[in-house]
């Protein structure tokens, strides 16, 4: 195969990657990681990203660790950080409502959008931690209740960066007459939101640009685009998906699952349980009892958010192959997080992006064809 595909077009899977802006790396183990979450570690890492054809970072937000994960820097100054380190990475800083509400959020990511030339987005989390909230004195509502006001949130953030004068009347936000100067650059900060259960899928499908899940199978996946885009189109909307994947490329298979098995058998299993209590609040809280972490095992929930059942672990040609697959099942990014993050990173771009570009190209000649 070709190694010198063509560069990504307007069809092409787009692939972001994790900010390890918390310690720990992105999995629950004690397995030796050189990956840092620091400052100079980060702003290097995220220069290779873009070098390799990363389009996106997602920086994670946290006040809090029952379960590993002990230190975290903040979401939204990270992000402004590795902004100002790089030139073409777009940065996706997460907001929690609760601390965040639409005034300080729209100020603060407007502003950032006018430094960055438009580089900045934002995801949007409804929260799963309630050892969190209540840590930092904020109310834990139930778990619908909870993208009922995350849905406030983004039509507020929405009506104060496009609107002069914004009066909104919504039962957790209220802005009467409320015009922001300066609005963020165009095209506007682009929506995302975490979550995978149904509300999750509701409010997308109403107001978000774009829905990120857990790691599934390309078929688990499949069913979340299908009831997504049915709501959207009711919605007269079109959103985009993305989906978390916990990377291991190595020369052969059999050396990517000894790491996979590795990074289990190390595993802190009072870290693990712990946070396998918490995520109950999650999609499992649900009126349908379904969404993230609802049937992790205790294998799965050694990567934060599922990663390994998306199964990009084998040699390179796998990979890009259930890439591809991926893609087919109405996939439109790949969020990845990795052992190590810098080396393993180079290597996606250097031997993986390539054969995924090599592989659409392929598909996209075939079906002109046909
Ligand atoms: C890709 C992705 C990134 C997320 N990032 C964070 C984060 O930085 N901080 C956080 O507290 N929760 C984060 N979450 C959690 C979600 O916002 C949400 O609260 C959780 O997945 C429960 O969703 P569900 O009940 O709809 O399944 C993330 C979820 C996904 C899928």
């Amino acid at each position: 195969m070709s190694l010198h595909p063509p560069t990504a077009t307007d069809e092409s899977i787009r692939f972001a990657y994790w900010v390890p802006n918390v310690s720990g790396g992105l999995v629950v183990s004690k397995i030796p990681q050189r990956t840092g979450w620091d400052a100079p570690y980060n702003r290097r890492l995220a220069q290779i990203a873009e070098e390799a054809g990363f389009d996106y970072a997602l920086t994670q937000i946290r006040f809090t660790a029952g379960y590993g994960a002990e230190y975290q820097h903040e979401s939204v100054a990270f992000s402004q950080d590795l902004l100002s380190a790089t030139t073409k990475l777009k940065v996706i800083a997460a907001l929690l409502p609760g601390p965040w509400n639409p005034t300080l959020a729209a100020k603060q990511i407007a502003t950032i959008s006018h430094l960055s030339e438009g580089r900045i987005a934002i995801n949007l989390i409804s929260g799963w931690f309630s050892g969190e909230f209540r840590a930092i004195g904020e109310p834990w509502l139930d778990h619908d209740e909870r993208y009922r006001r995350s849905e406030e949130f983004i039509r507020a953030l929405r009506g104060i960066w496009t609107q002069d004068d914004f009066t909104f009347r919504g039962d957790f936000y209220r802005y009467t007459n409320y015009t922001l100067k300066p609005k963020p650059v165009d095209p506007q900060p682009e929506i995302f939101q975490g979550g995978s259960s149904r509300a999750a899928r509701d409010m997308a499908a109403r107001v978000s640009d774009w829905y990120f899940t857990n790691g599934d199978t390309p078929e688990g996946i499949r069913a979340q685009v299908d009831d997504l885009r049915e709501k959207a189109r009711a919605n007269r909307r079109s959103v985009k998906v993305g989906v978390n994947a916990f990377v291991i490329a190595r020369d052969t298979e059999e050396e990517a699952r000894a790491v996979l098995q590795e990074i289990i058998d190390q595993a802190d299993p009072d870290a693990v349980k712990a946070f396998g209590h918490e995520v109950k609040n999650a999609g499992k809280a649900s009126p349908e009892g379904e969404g993230n972490w609802a049937k992790s095992t205790f294998a799965d929930l050694v990567q934060y958010n599922d990663g390994f059942k998306t199964n990009l672990i084998g040699t390179p040609d796998q990979i890009a192959e259930r890439i591809v697959a991926l893609k087919e099942a109405g996939v439109d990014l790949a969020l990845l997080a990795f052992l190590h993050f810098q080396e393993e990173v180079a290597y996606f771009g250097a031997h993986i992006i390539p054969r995924v570009r090599a592989l659409e190209a392929q598909r996209g000649r075939r079906a002109q064809a046909a």
